[in-house]
Formats: C-alpha cells, sequence, structure tokens
C-alpha cells in the first residue's frame, strides 16, 4: 500500500464558486507548465456533482487558445459499467461538460457496453498513459475515492493500475477504478471538495492517522486540495494555504 503521509497543498474557497474558480486556475496552469515540458499532457477526471464547472471552464480555456487541447489526453479516475449515453456514465459527462466545447482533446475510456467487465479493466489499463501526469478526484461522505470504497479489497490494489469492483456502496455498484498503485505513480493528484458533508471524511484524509483501506481519499494526501469552507470546517488551521 501507498506509504505517502505528507500532505500537499491545501487551498480553502469560501464557496462553489470561488472553488470553481481556483482549481480550474490551478489546474489551467498546471496543464499549461506540463505542455511546456512534455508533448502531451494526461488528465484522469472523476465523475460526481462537484467537477463538471471545472471540466466546463476548462475546456473553455482551451476553445480560447490558452493550451492546445489536441495535446490533451483525457481519461477516466474511476467509471460506471454502463453504456456510454447512460445517465450514469462519467464519459457523457466529460463530452457534454468539456468535449462539447472543445472537442479538441483524446478521451481514452473503458467501453460500458464490454460484455466482461472484468477483462475491460486489463483493456482500459493497457490503454492508458504511464504515469498520469494528473488525476483529478473528488471524495465521498465515507472518504472513498475514485470508485475505492472504505475496507475493499480493490481499495488496496498496488499491482494492476485499474480495478474492476462489483460492489460498489455507491450505485451503479458495477464500476472501474484507478487502483492505489495508479495513484501512487501519477506525477500529480489534486482533489476537490465541497459540501459540510464531507468535512469528517476529509479531516480523516488529509489529517487521520494513515490507514488509506479505512479511507481511500488518504491515497491523494500528498496531492493538492481545493476545499470549499464548509467541507474544511474540521481541519486544523496548520494544513492550510488560504
Ligand atoms: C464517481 C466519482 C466519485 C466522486 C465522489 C464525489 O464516479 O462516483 O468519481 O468518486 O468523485 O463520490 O462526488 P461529488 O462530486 O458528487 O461529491
Amino acid at each position: 500500500m501507498a506509504t505517502a503521509q505528507v500532505v500537499g497543498d491545501v487551498f480553502v474557497e469560501p464557496d462553489a464558486n470561488a472553488l470553481t474558480a481556483a482549481s480550474s486556475r490551478w489546474i489551467l496552469k498546471h496543464i499549461q507548465h506540463v505542455l511546456r515540458e512534455r508533448e502531451r499532457c494526461s488528465i484522469a477526471l472523476s465523475g460526481g456533482n462537484t467537477p463538471g464547472p471545472i471540466y466546463r471552464q476548462l475546456a473553455e480555456a482551451g476553445a480560447a487558445g490558452e493550451y492546445d487541447g489536441s495535446r490533451l489526453d483525457l481519461c477516466l479516475a474511476d467509471e460506471r459499467c454502463v453504456p456510454a449515453d447512460h445517465a450514469d456514465s462519467n464519459v457523457r459527462l466529460v463530452r457534454e461538460s468539456w468535449l462539447a466545447i472543445d472537442s479538441k482533446p483524446n478521451l481514452i475510456c473503458p467501453r460500458g457496453d464490454a460484455q466482461d467487465w472484468a477483462a475491460e479493466a486489463k483493456v482500459y489499463a493497457a490503454a492508458l498513459p504511464e504515469p498520469i501526469d494528473l488525476v483529478l478526484l473528488g471524495i465521498g461522505p465515507d472518504g472513498h475515492t475514485g470508485s475505492l470504497f472504505p475496507g475493499a479489497s480493490t481499495a488496496a490494489e498496488m499491482e494492476q493500475t485499474v480495478v474492476y469492483v462489483s460492489d460498489s456502496p455507491k450505485p451503479p455498484p458495477h464500476r472501474w477504478s484507478l487502483s492505489a498503485r495508479a495513484l501512487q505513480d501519477a506525477r500529480a493528484i489534486v482533489t476537490i471538495v465541497a459540501g459540510a458533508g464531507k468535512a469528517e471524511a476529509l479531516a480523516r484524509a488529509i489529517e487521520g492517522p494513515w490507514d488509506p483501506l479505512a479511507t481511500p481519499a488518504q491515497l491523494a494526501r500528498r496531492g493538492t486540495w481545493f476545499l470549499e469552507s464548509g467541507a474544511a470546517s474540521l481541519l486544523t488551521r496548520s494544513n492550510q494555504n488560504s
């Protein structure tokens, strides 16, 4: 299991709009930095309700020429095992919130209509850039991240870079997720969290005793954190940059 215990930069924003603006600005600068160093930049994207506005702002920056979207490889930090046009599909979220505004990026994703979901995890893993330049994560009120859930053996996977999850407590039950190994190998991680309902899980993720099997969001501890003030309400001041 990953051993990173040093906390990365923690930024606290007053509300959801400020969180979106600050995290989008940071990610844009990160993309521009990577593209000054390398030919392409890979970003793994999460689902959920928080990141859509961030994807739209990043796409608008690409459409405005602030970076060359054709040099971006977008992939998924996790995906539900559903067809790409299903309401639960994270591919659908990315297509509707990012690629609808700037269609230049390349999108790498597992096939939700695959017959064998366990086998598709290996096909998707083989298609991913290694290492991924930036993984964008959220966390759930139980401390999950991606589709790595507390207490699940899949949350401890350190060989494969993608796991197939068949018993997600957050519906739908069947998913694919980047593994603890992929998060450990990623060049950078940014976790974006809003809502007081996440405060307890977030305090465990950033400041709690190291136990990533119990709180998989700890696997992102070394990364950068953008928090809305309600989500950050149980953190001690010492961890915060703003
Ligand atoms: C998923 C997400 C999941 C999400 C968290 C936070 O596909 O379900 O990747 O890990 O990031 O559950 O979701 P919210 O952004 O809705 O709080």
